[in-house]
């Protein structure tokens, strides 16, 4: 994690006087307001972030942190970035060739909060335009709205010149949409080749969306409810953050997760920090807990310790019996990247899984971390 000290920056704004004197969080409610004198420039985001390069050299967050250096707006290269996994058919979590609705329809929902020009933007159900996180900027951009959502999203984007597409799955996301049918509707869904193994499961990743109980947590939380989170900051201390996805697999057409929704699936304070989101949408917004998590770095947490308290909170509004594990605890997969306004970051989970890292790019180069747990064990047990 970066460590660049507190030291090193100049408290400023209605409660400069006594911030001087007091530790933060003792300032009520006169936040303290971090004027930086330089930070050093760093891009966290979910781990798909350093895993996709849709045929080309870069990761997201390789390509969002060059562009940062030279100098581009930060949410412009953050959006760069995702655009890579959005576009990526490898990816089947996000953007063209995520995994479809019950119906078989790809509906993508995706948000982006700008934190120096204090704007921000949203969609949400959206069908066809294959980066739903560059509309979500033209909502941004061009209207005097935070959130548009299903038809309505996409008249928008056709009207802001959005190539519209009939269908934004692939031959894969179709597949495993079918596969799932055949498991849930088999009265229905015949597989006439149900006796040649090598049809029913074409590879691991596929067994585990499709069969959940088999998967760790975060094998689940990645696979059903997978997503990107990338938030970013410049060496001026410019804040931004988006999140982009198509949401939760198979999901009752027109569901909205928290990915588009502020203070869930991200929120941006460019005074105090970053936070968002992959895992479990519907849990994140209950508790709005990418707000919650930038109003504990407002009151002084670091980022980890934020994003725990964030998790603690999630695990104690868990109390439905379905959502619980044997153990009482819960039984999904949920994670927060977070980052403060020194350019300090962390990735944390509620379970640590197989695959439970996070992706940062900082002038050391890029790099997977391991995600910080908030409990032992797994999610299934
Ligand atoms: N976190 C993505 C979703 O639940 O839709």
């Amino acid at each position: 994690m970066a460590t660049i000290s507190r030291r090193e920056f100049v408290i400023t704004g209605a409660g400069a006087g006594l911030a001087a004197a007091a530790p933060r969080h003792a300032l009520g409610h006169a936040p303290a307001v971090l004027t930086r004198q330089s930070v050093s420039p760093v891009v966290i985001s979910s781990a798909n972030g350093h895993r996709f390069r849709n045929g080309g050299t870069e990761t997201c967050v390789e390509l969002a942190f060059r562009r940062i250096v030279a100098g581009d707006d930060v949410l412009d290269s953050l959006i760069a970035g995702v655009n890579i996994v959005e576009l990526d058919p490898e990816d089947a979590s996000v953007g063209y060739g995520g995994r479809p609705n019950a119906e078989g329809v790809v509906q993508l929902d995706a948000c982006c909060m700008h934190g120096p020009k204090r704007r921000a933007g949203g969609v949400a159900a959206l069908e066809g335009v294959r980066t739903p996180s560059n509309v979500a900027q033209a909502v941004m951009d061009q209207t005097d709205h935070h959130l548009l959502v299903g038809p309505g999203a996409q008249a928008f984007a056709r009207n802001m010149g959005f190539e519209i597409e009939r269908d934004l799955n692939t031959d894969r996301s179709r597949r495993m949409w079918l596969e799932w049918k055949r498991r849930t509707d088999p009265g229905h869904y015949l597989d006439p080749d149900r006796a040649d193994a090598r049809r029913v499961v074409e590879d691991e990743r596929l067994a585990e969306a499709l069969a959940p109980d088999d998967a760790d947590a975060d094998a689940d939380s990645d696979e059903r409810y997978g997503t990107i989170n990338c938030n970013g900051i410049s060496r001026g201390g410019q804040i931004c953050g988006v999140t982009t996805t198509s949401g939760l697999a198979w999901k009752i057409p027109g569901r909205v997760g928290d990915s588009p929704i502020l203070g869930a699936g991200l929120y941006v304070d460019n005074a105090v920090g970053a936070a968002g989101s992959t895992g479990r949408g519907e849990a994140n917004l209950y508790n709005l807990a990418s707000f919650l998590i930038v109003e504990q770095l407002r009151l002084g947490m670091s980022p980890k310790d934020a994003g725990l308290a964030a998790l603690r909170r999630i695990q104690e509004n868990t109390v439905e019996r379905r959502l619980l594990n044997d153990r009482g605890l819960p039984n999904f997969g949920v994670n927060f990247y977070v980052l403060n306004a020194v350019g300090e970051y962390a990735g944390v989970s509620m379970y640590a899984g197989q695959n439970s890292q996070y992706a940062a790019c900082t002038e050391n180069g890029a790099e997977l971390l391991p995600l910080e747990p908030l409990l032992d064990g797994s999610a299934r047990d």
